[in-house]
């Protein structure tokens, strides 16, 4: 309680400056994701955020050593409570207090700590089981902030697309799920709305051009087709690029619910310079024209706004300071950052929105804008530790005894008995299987997909046909 004490007596003889509406400035940065084994120290990464030109950076915790390496920055900083905390911290004050004590306090007010993000995109499926804890959870951590007297930190929450149960092609038409809108979303609002914070929110078009890219023009999803429109039928709004019906999406969602003017910050946003073969869309070209785009939108003076809100402010982060190799899922996943994990830009981009593209180096050609035709196998990588190769064959056998009957004693491929072969089958056979029931070609890095065939003399691999 000691701390406590110290900012109750810095309360009391410096007063609180508690602004009321919450600050709308321009800012662009960087989400520092660290789920990689290869990046360089929060020491280096902080220097490489300055060299960005960045002037905010959202963790995903409240990792010690980057807010130590943050102190003196003048960087703005989110910090996040993970998720696994929501349910113990939405019923116990105390230990929303220990949160903030342990967690801001060290390092504020030197480290910019200014938004604290409690849990990460809660109010998706799968994290269904904490949907009513959240918005409690939210309040507490909130009342901890007061208590500690740090009048310009916005306690929020950031949400994905997924929140609606419209499709962002009518932003006229946003609406939040139905199995959140009532229970969830309007008591959060409320929130938001009395404590002037604001409504973050993770936006993809990535995605949403990925589900529909006969529908959705690349251009206009890059931010890029500024002459190509769509008039929204039901407002008469005017939209040039999908990121912009993405935002009024949600302001019409929330204009639903009795809460029309709550700001918009973009936790989250960016897309992939690489992936998968069988991945569209995902190249440096694109990734360059997208970010350096969003720079040039946010840093813009005055602000351009979205149709139903010209001429407002938004913050945004980028996702992500690196390529991230330990995230699991498809290869994008692994391939969002502005930085390779050596430290060096994968693309130039200048998060200032100074630098004008003519003085950028040139892009590579895309070359996978449009979907890969043809067989896919999925194989060992080269460099795949092979002491691991036995597990992540047992599990890729073990969801169907059918799937690997060929490497069983007896099997068309059972010969030669070799780990790498009998693994490369296991994965293939795995992958052809069930990829479209989600199944991916990566298992922690030791699988790959590759165009050339593996299969020999009368041992044929199952492929992915596309
Ligand atoms: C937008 O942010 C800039 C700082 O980036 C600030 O100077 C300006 O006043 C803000 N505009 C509005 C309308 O809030
Ligand atoms: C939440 O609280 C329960 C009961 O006090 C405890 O057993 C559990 O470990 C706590 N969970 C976390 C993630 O701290
Ligand atoms: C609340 O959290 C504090 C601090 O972690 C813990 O000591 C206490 O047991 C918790 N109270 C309840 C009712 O779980
Ligand atoms: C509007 O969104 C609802 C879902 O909230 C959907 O059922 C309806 O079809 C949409 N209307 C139009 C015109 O797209
Ligand atoms: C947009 O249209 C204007 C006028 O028709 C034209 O000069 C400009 O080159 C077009 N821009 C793009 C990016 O196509
Ligand atoms: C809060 O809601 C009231 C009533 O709708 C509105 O007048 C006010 O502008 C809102 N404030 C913010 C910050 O959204
Ligand atoms: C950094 O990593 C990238 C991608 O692996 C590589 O192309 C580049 O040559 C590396 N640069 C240095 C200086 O090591
Ligand atoms: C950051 O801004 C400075 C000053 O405007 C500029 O010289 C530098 O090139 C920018 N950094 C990047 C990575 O573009
Ligand atoms: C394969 O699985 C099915 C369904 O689980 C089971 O009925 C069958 O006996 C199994 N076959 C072998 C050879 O284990």
């Amino acid at each position: 309680m000691a701390f406590l004490a110290v900012y109750l007596f810095y309360l009391l003889a410096f007063g609180s400056s508690s602004s009321n509406a919450a600050a709308q400035i321009n800012q662009v940065g960087v989400c520092y994701g660290q789920l990689g084994n290869n990046l360089p120290a929060p020491s280096q990464s902080v220097q490489l955020l300055q060299k960005l030109n960045a002037t905010q950076v959202k963790l995903y915790d409240a990792n010690p050593k980057i807010l130590n390496a943050l102190i003196g920055s003048k960087l703005y900083i989110t910090v996040m409570v993970p998720n696994e905390l929501i349910i113990n911290i939405s019923s116990n004050q105390t230990l929303a207090n220990q949160w903030v004590q342990n967690n801001v306090i060290p390092y504020y007010p030197r480290a910019m700590i200014r938004y604290i993000l409690v849990g990460n995109e809660v109010l998706s499926y799968y994290f269904k089981p904490l949907w009513f804890y959240l918005v409690p959870a939210v309040k507490r951590i909130h009342q901890s902030v007061k208590t500690f007297g740090l009048s310009n930190v916005k306690v929020g929450t950031p949400l994905a697309i997924d929140m609606l149960e419209s499709s962002v092609l009518l932003p006229s038409n946003g609406t939040f799920r139905s199995d959140i809108a009532g229970k969830v979303v309007k008591p959060l609002l409320q929130f938001l709305n009395q404590t002037n914070s604001f409504f973050f929110v993770d936006l993809y078009p990535y995605f949403e051009w990925v589900s529909k890219p006969n529908t959705i023009s690349l251009g206009y999803a890059l931010l890029a087709a500024q002459n190509k429109t769509f008039k929204d039928p039901v407002s008469g709004l005017v939209y040039n690029n999908l990121l912009d019906q993405m935002l009024d999406s949600v302001v019409f969602a929330m204009k639903k619910l009795g809460y029309p003017s709550i700001p918009l910050f973009i936790a989250e946003t960016g897309w992939p310079n690489g992936g998968d073969i069988d991945q569209i869309g995902a190249n440096i070209y694109n990734a360059a024209t997208y970010n350096r785009n969003v720079v040039k939108k946010f840093t813009a003076m005055p602000s351009a706004g979205t149709p139903a809100r010209r001429g407002v402010n938004i913050s945004v982060n980028i996702f992500a300071l690196y390529n991230e190799n330990q995230k699991p899922g498809a290869g994008t996943e692994r391939h969002f950052g502005l930085l390779y994990p050596n430290g060096t830009s994968v693309y130039d981009i200048d998060l200032s929105g100074h630098t004008p593209d003519s003085t950028y180096s040139p892009l590579p050609q895309p070359t996978n804008n449009k979907p890969y035709k043809g067989k896919l196998w999925c194989v060992v990588a080269k460099g795949a530790s092979w002491n691991q190769l036995g597990r992540a064959s047992n599990f890729a056998c073990g969801q169907d005894n059918r799937t690997c009957e060929a490497i069983r004693p007896g099997g068309k491929c059972y010969k030669p008995n070799w780990l790498v072969l009998h693994a490369s089958y296991a994965f293939s056979a795995y992958w052809a299987q069930f990829r479209s029931s989600g199944a991916t070609c990566f298992f922690n890095g030791l699988a790959v997909q590759t165009t050339k065939d593996p299969s020999y003399l009368s041992c044929q691999f199952p492929s992915v046909n596309l």
